[in-house]
């Protein structure tokens, strides 16, 4: 079964016939919400809002592990993880949906992994190509059926948060290559390839980022909550063409 994360701006799937929800308790404490079980074109999906259904939960207090736990221990085999982004490369532009290729992971202090010693003793995961190619393939698939522009890779910065960046940051992670910069792709990603998840991401660029273009003085709330709304619009459209070809 698929699953959907959903994070500022995508809190429901419009098209979702909810069949029931769950709250699971986990190992790890509460997951965000309860996990929404639906039907989208009769094929099963769960849907789960990172930051909470009402948006209360911020990026460095999200329970990843707890998330990522109860999905996993509810049958899912895929997940799809959607999120804000500010864009960095020129070509991701406020409005622009990608599909990133790379993560370099700047958070700290978050629950990171499943392999704590008092937890399954030391492991060392293969994190090479930290999103799931199949996976991948099928949201660029499903955006180019449903005729959604979508960017093919990048490398997703994920920082700490809840501040945005400055423009000196912005720069640093320019260096470093980093395409887009988010806030909650880590440990999301990690937690779902130690626990054995298939995971991929669809970022939705939300602004420049800090220094850059429209954001060269500040960043604008008011214009990301605008460029949001539109674009999750998108990514529903191709999330239910991702559930009507893959999902079950
Ligand atoms: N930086 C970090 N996270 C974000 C941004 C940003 O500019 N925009 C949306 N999420």
């Amino acid at each position: 079964m698929l699953a959907i994360i959903g994070g500022s701006g995508l809190t429901q799937l419009a098209n979702l016939k909810v069949t029931r929800r769950l709250a699971v308790r986990t190992p790890y404490g509460e997951p965000s919400g309860p996990l929404t079980f639906g039907e989208i074109a009769g094929k099963a999906i769960v849907f789960l809002a990172r930051h909470g259904y009402g948006h209360t939960v911020p990026p460095h207090q999200v329970n990843y592990r707890a998330n990522i736990w109860a999905l996993h221990a509810q049958g899912v085999k895929a997940v799809v993880g959607v999120a804000a982004v500010g864009g960095i490369r020129a070509d991701m532009r406020p409005g622009v949906i990608a599909v990133p290729d790379q993560i370099i992971d700047y958070t700290h202090g978050r629950a990171s992994t499943f392999y704590s010693v008092e937890d399954r003793g030391v492991q060392h995961v293969d994190f090479t190509w930290p999103y799931e190619p199949v996976l991948r393939k099928r949201c660029l698939a499903a955006a180019q059926k449903t005729s959604v522009a979508m960017i093919d890779g990048g490398v997703y910065a994920a920082t700490q948060g809840p501040r945005l960046e400055t423009a000196a940051e912005i720069n640093r992670l320019e260096r470093d290559g980093a395409d887009l910069v988010g806030m909650t792709g880590m440990p999301e990603a990690i937690l779902a390839r130690e626990i054995g998840l298939a995971y991929a991401a669809i970022a939705v660029v939300a602004n420049h980022a800090a220094g850059r273009g429209g954001s060269a003085e500040a960043i604008s709330m008011q214009s990301i909550a605008a460029i949001l709304e539109e674009g999750m619009a998108r990514v529903r459209t191709i999330i239910e063409e991702l559930v009507v070809t893959h999902g079950g």
